[in-house]
């Protein structure tokens, strides 16, 4: 077990990527007690002092490298596009450094596990930025389903997804970046159904592909108990971003951005419908961070809330869709 960070010191991060999330982040880093950032580091030392500068960060580096190897930070945050993560998060466990590692972990499951069996090897503190997980509304969610209130839960339709362009990034499109709907949007959809219903037995996959990467995918799973999802994620159509549990005696209803868990509905035969509005703090990412720092505190290496093996678990579901919709990526997505 890791010594836990010193008490008398906010926990100091170093974020890893100037881009949108990272952007995000900052933000929200900032709304959670006991939190400083440190430094920022790009693959461009321009990039690296403009996001300093807006920002308000001390420290710039121009290479992912030498932010990872600076002491005076504790956690890294890696706000990369998909490709990157892997490499980052490596040299991250190599120097013993604490990582938060935006989704999906790495391009393949392969990946994944070689990280998780490194960071166990050298205890150090890894975690997927899977931030719905750690949502208040999420446990509250997961309490729901289990109580029978709705009965057994036999079927899940969960959607996620927007009509992308150019604004929201190239990555999204680049086959080398390990663009797609799957990787990108279609992680919350299956987290959402593996971490309620458990691993599925079956699962089948379709999708429209173009330009070398996929646009919408949509999958139909079954479990061992008989209970049955569809899933979706899209970067071409104004979906729905609803998610619906339907059990034997009634539903509950994610009604509006699923993936925030912000508040949903219970109905149930026979009785009035009830509405549970969980709390929240900023944007929705303070829960994730704050869970970091109690990890840190505790010198825990995982966390109870984003299981690493589930992390594992969930990258295998990514290739197997992948397999199936005959989605391969370049070796430049494999850095
Ligand atoms: N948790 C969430 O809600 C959420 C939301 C959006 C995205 N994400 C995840 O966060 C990651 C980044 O997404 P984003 O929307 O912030 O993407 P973005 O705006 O395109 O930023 C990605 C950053 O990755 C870095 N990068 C590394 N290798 C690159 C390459 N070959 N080409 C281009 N950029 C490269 C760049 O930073 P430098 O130039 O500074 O090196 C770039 O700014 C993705 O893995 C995505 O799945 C999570």
């Amino acid at each position: 077990m890791p010594a836990p960070l010193p008490s008398d010191r906010p926990v100091r991060w170093g974020i890893l990527a100037t881009g949108r999330i990272s952007a995000t982040l900052v933000d929200e880093i900032r709304l959670t007690p006991d939190c400083e950032i440190v430094a920022v580091g790009s693959r461009k030392e321009e990039s690296a002092r403009r996001f300093a500068a807006t920002h308000g960060i001390a420290t710039a580096y121009g290479s992912y490298d030498a932010l990872i190897e600076d002491d005076a930070v504790d956690v890294v945050y890696v706000g990369a596009s998909h490709a990157a993560h892997f490499g980052a998060v490596r040299h991250c466990i190599e120097v013993g450094r604490p990582v938060l590692c935006e989704k999906p972990l790495t391009v393949d499951a392969a990946q994944t596990e070689e990280l998780v069996r490194a960071a166990r090897a050298a205890d150090v503190f890894f975690m997927e930025a899977m931030w719905m997980r750690c949502r208040p509304g999420f446990a509250e969610l997961t309490a729901v389903l289990s109580s029978g209130e709705i009965g057994a839960v036999r079927h899940l339709q969960a959607a996620l997804g927007f009509v992308a362009t150019e604004e929201h990034g190239h990555r999204l499109f680049d086959p080398n970046q390990a663009g797609g709907a799957l990787l990108d949007v279609g992680v919350y959809p299956i987290t959402l159904a593996f971490a309620t219903l458990g691993e599925p037995d079956e699962i089948r996959a379709l999708a429209h592909l173009e330009g070398g990467v996929d646009r919408s995918v949509v999958m139909a799973m079954t479990w061992p108990t008989g209970a049955t999802a569809v899933l979706t994620g899209t970067l071409e159509a104004d979906v729905n971003t609803a998610a619906v549990f339907s059990g034997t005696k009634g539903r509950v209803e994610v009604t509006e951005a699923f993936q925030e868990i912000g508040a949903f509905t219970v109905a149930v035969e026979g009785r009035p419908s009830r509405r549970v509005v969980p709390p929240a703090e900023g944007r929705g990412y303070v829960h994730e961070i704050a869970e970091v720092v109690r990890c840190l505190r505790a010198g825990l290496t995982e966390s109870p809330l984003v299981p690493l093996d589930e992390s594992i678990a969930i990258m295998r579901i990514l290739d197997e869709c992948r397999r199936q919709i005959g989605l391969t990526y370049p070796d430049a997505a494999y850095r």
